[in-house]
């Protein structure tokens, strides 16, 4: 039985929580300003070009304060390629703008990253391949991109995303809900390694969930 005392007790804790996970009126209007003038829509080979555009715009302009210049001028060869396999996964997905301009970029696959023919578990899902063009930043098109994998993915039953980051990535993910469980390192080439933050997000019952 629940007392008086203890009832006021557990109400007080959920509104705390309540206002905890409820987004900011600020930001509710951000993402609904952004949902009426940008278009997300899964990406497909043809789109290759646009994106690997805004990958070039990206990762060398943004990962530049987090990464050494030489580990930068090697890796990002790898990494600002579009890549084929996520293009034709169905679960990638781009925003444009009104007029068809690729901003962002981003997805999911069951497969994890950078080990093909890895076990595949049918209730977690790994996120892929992540970008928005500098110019467009700080403006809800890689919280609108993820809001798209979560969705997509919990309708196949998926319930937690993992996440290799980059260092500059981190307060993003961080932001969506997920929280860093260690470090994690890529092998690009032979001897070509990036690291970054391991992150996981459970999609039951997420912090972000608007109550
Ligand atoms: C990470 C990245 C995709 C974020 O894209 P974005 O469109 O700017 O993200 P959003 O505007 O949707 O940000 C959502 C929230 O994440 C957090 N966030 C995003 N970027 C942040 C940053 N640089 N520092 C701190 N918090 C940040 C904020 O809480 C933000 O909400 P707010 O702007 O209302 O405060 C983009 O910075 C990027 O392309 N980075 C370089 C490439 C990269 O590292 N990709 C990830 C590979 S794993």
């Amino acid at each position: 039985m629940v007392t008086g005392e203890r009832a006021l007790t557990l109400f007080r804790k959920q509104r705390v929580l309540n206002i905890a996970r409820a987004p900011s009126s600020q930001m509710v209007k951000r993402v609904e300003d952004m949902a009426e003038r940008i278009v997300v829509r899964v990406a497909g080979s043809d789109d290759a070009e646009a994106i690997g555009a805004v990958l070039r715009a990206s990762y060398p302009k943004l990962m530049a304060p987090a990464y050494p210049a030489d580990v930068l001028a090697r890796a990002l060869p790898f990494m600002v390629r579009a890549n084929p396999a996520l293009l034709r996964s169905g679960t990638y997905y781009l925003a444009a703008t009104p007029d068809g301009t690729v901003v962002g970029c981003g997805g999911w696959t069951f497969e994890r990253p950078g080990e093909p023919g890895s076990a595949i578990y049918p209730t977690q899902g790994h996120i892929r391949h992540f970008a928005t063009h500098p110019n467009w930043i700080r403006r809800g098109i890689g919280r609108t991109l993820f809001e798209r994998c979560v969705a997509e993915a919990r309708a196949v039953g998926v319930q937690r995303f993992e996440c290799y980051a980059s260092v500059v990535a981190q307060p993003f993910y961080a932001a969506l809900g997920f929280v860093t469980v260690g470090p994690t390192t890529i092998e690009l080439e032979p001897g070509l390694t990036f690291s970054g933050p391991r992150m996981i997000c459970h999609l039951t019952n997420r912090a972000t969930d608007p109550p």
